[in-house]
């Protein structure tokens, strides 16, 4: 992937190319991208002068950062324990039938992201799904297509 430097140091400049303002870098670098190109990562590691093992470690180890592109749509279906118990597994298993992908990947056509939260408190909601920000709340497996024609 072509990673454009000029923006990349815009948002390293605003930070004053900190080594300790790495995390808020990769949110800003990942608000870019929507996810982490490994060229970004590299640009950044030797902008701040840190070890790239150190900021690949950085990027694998918090959730909310992917190393994968995300889809235009993501979904992201509740597992926590209010709605797992209401069922979110069987939603679940029908989104990645009507996907044809697993959980925690993208369609080929880079559409739609699937993935699983714990929790997104509105569990009184429950089975919750979140597509990009909106929520759907009691959420059933027959409900699933409906919101995909939707969205
Ligand atoms: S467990 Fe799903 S919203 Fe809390």
């Amino acid at each position: 992937m072509t990673i454009d430097e000029s923006r990349l140091d815009s948002i390293i400049d605003e930070y004053n190319a900190e080594q300790g303002s790495l995390i808020s870098i990769l949110q800003d670098v990942q608000a870019e991208y929507k996810y982490l190109p490994r060229e970004a990562l590299e640009y950044v590691a030797g902008r701040l002068d840190i070890p790239r093992v150190q900021v690949f470690g950085v990027a694998t180890f918090f959730k909310a950062f992917s190393l994968k592109p995300k889809g235009r749509r993501q979904i992201h279906v509740c597992m926590g324990t209010a709605c797992h118990v209401r069922g979110s597994k069987k939603v679940l298993e029908e989104f990645e039938r009507k996907l044809g992908i697993e959980a925690g990947s993208t369609t080929k056509d880079g559409e739609y992201t699937l993935e699983t939260v714990n929790c997104v408190g509105a569990c009184a909601l429950g089975p919750v799904v979140m597509n990009n920000e909106k929520y759907h709340g009691q959420m059933t497996p027959i409900k699933v297509e409906d919101l995909l024609k939707k969205v």
